[in-house]
């Protein structure tokens, strides 16, 4: 069988790492969260001052980010690659909703995209890969063998969020959430650099009223179709 490169794209909090997960699974595949790198760029970034919701130091973060060193690491018991920041593990940290509400920016900057892709276009050099983010299919990986650009209304990725964040005990309301999710996809679609636009190529799934079994069974066999 063949050993091809997916790319995953799509809005936040459509289910693309949970379908990414489940797919790298079943194929023996290496799934890349690219997300929990701009994720820990802004982390490094929070924890040095230089970002916040009032202000942001792009000075700051371009110079030093020679000193961000990510690596992801597989946890056995998880069963998926938990995200290192300079040797420590960040996963927790990444998640919360102050991460989220700083991300979109530091996501922005060129630089940043710069250095993270380049690490992703290496990671995938093997292919045998799952990658999950915004440019996978048009930016990472525009040769990628099976493309999905993943969506569905705001209200219902919202709703799973919330739940996400209630179940680790973050204290979020819903409409915070929401007004995340919408600031989010704006700032993702209208960046310069980069945008998250959906490849010409790529696969559209609408999950809204997809429960997780039907959506892997329907991409299962989008990469069937490639590999066989
Ligand atoms: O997938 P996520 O919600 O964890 O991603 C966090 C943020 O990172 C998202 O708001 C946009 C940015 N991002 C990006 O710009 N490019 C990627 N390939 C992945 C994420």
């Amino acid at each position: 069988m063949k050993k091809i490169i997916i790319a995953i794209d799509g809005f936040s909090s459509t289910g693309k790492s949970t379908l990414a997960k489940q797919l790298a699974k079943e194929l023996g595949y290496v799934y890349v969260d690219t997300g929990a790198m701009y994720r820990a760029v802004t982390y490094f970034a929070m924890q040095n001052h230089w970002v916040s919701e009032a202000h942001l130091d792009k000075e700051q973060v371009v110079q030093n980010l020679n000193k961000v060193q990510l690596r992801f690491q597989f946890n056995d018991v998880l069963g998926f690659a938990e995200m290192y920041l300079n040797g420590v593990n960040v996963e927790k940290e990444i998640r919360t909703l102050e991460v989220s509400q700083n991300v979109s920016r530091i996501a922005e900057i060129s630089e940043v995209r710069a250095k993270l892709v380049q690490q992703q276009q290496e990671m995938g050099q093997d292919k045998g890969i799952v990658m999950d983010g915004r440019d996978i299919g048009t930016v990472v990986f525009p040769k990628a063998e099976l493309k999905i650009f993943m969506t569905a209304s705001a209200e219902t990725r919202a709703q799973r969020r919330y739940q996400e964040l209630l179940g680790k005990s973050q204290k979020v309301t819903y409409n915070e959430v929401l007004e995340n999710v919408q600031q989010r996809d704006y700032i993702d679609t209208h960046r310069d650099d980069s945008p998250l636009v959906q490849a010409e190529d790529a696969v559209v799934i609408d999950n809204s009223d997809l429960t997780r079994e039907e959506q892997f069974t329907k991409v299962l066999a989008l990469v069937n179709q490639k590999i066989r």
